[in-house]
């Protein structure tokens, strides 16, 4: 039994070890072992909480969010709003804040980061009414990013993550079929109730919103408290000079 890199391509699910082995097996040459072995991977994650309690919370958020926020009904085709982006200082966001910290400490230390504490330095609401998308974009000084999707009324369940080797568009040649090995832009269908947790590096974008009713999503950033005097200091540790001595 592999590991296997099961990729989600919309409704099709497939895993690229599993092609390489059958186009080996269907070859004129037999390997006793032949496999597509991942190397640096990009990892996204993906959390989804229990039906009730996304049922719960969402039902909490949007009441909260249209409170906050007014009413959207009236937004125009192609239009989206954001919330000011300190959401996570609102009691009414306590326990999202709480799910989103406890997911991104356990990315931390599943990545077997050594730090000593980090803390979420902005968390907005994102509403987008029909016809609304989001350009590819970044989300810089901060090592962490995250969205929980809050409302998916159908035409609006995705978010698209681009490929971050950039030495790939060196040559571009025409695929028979997109897959694994040769994807640029990776659409991963999400729900209400989904967390996707993601390096703050990795560029995405919100395809179009192509139902008639609105996307809700709470986005956040994570970054490493005190950054400059724990993490950024140099990883090495030289002989350390003595007094009066000469550096020269
Ligand atoms: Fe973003």
């Amino acid at each position: 039994m592999h590991e296997l890199l099961n990729v989600n391509f919309g409704k099709r699910f497939f895993s690229a070890r599993f092609f390489y082995e059958v186009i080996f097996a269907i070859g004129k040459y037999m390997f006793e072992k032949a496999i597509a072995q991942p190397l640096f991977p990009t990892h996204i994650w993906i959390h989804c909480l229990k039906d009730q309690e996304a049922k719960r919370i969402n039902k909490s958020a949007v009441g909260s969010l249209s409170r906050m926020m007014g009413c959207a009904s009236a937004e125009p085709r192609g239009g989206s709003r954001q919330s000011s982006q300190n959401l996570h200082c609102f009691p009414e966001f306590a326990e999202l804040v709480g799910i989103f910290n406890h997911a991104s400490r356990a990315v931390l230390d599943t990545m077997r980061v050594k730090y000593e504490a980090f803390e979420i330095t902005g968390c907005w609401a994102n509403i987008a009414g029909s016809g609304a998308s989001h350009a590819m974009h970044t989300h810089a000084n901060n090592f962490l990013s995250g969205v929980y999707y809050v409302q998916t009324p159908p035409g609006t369940g995705a978010i698209c993550f681009q490929d971050p080797r950039d030495q790939r568009d060196i040559i571009q040649p025409r695929f028979e079929e997109t897959n694994q090995f040769n994807i640029v832009v990776q659409q991963v269908a999400v729900e209400a109730g989904t967390l996707i947790i993601f390096p703050s590096w990795l560029k995405h974008s919100v395809p179009t919103n192509t139902g008639q009713d609105e996307r809700i999503s709470i986005s956040f950033n994570v970054m490493f408290s005190d950054y400059a005097k724990t993490i950024s200091p140099p990883r090495w540790s030289g002989i350390p000079l003595q007094s009066g001595s000469s550096s020269t």
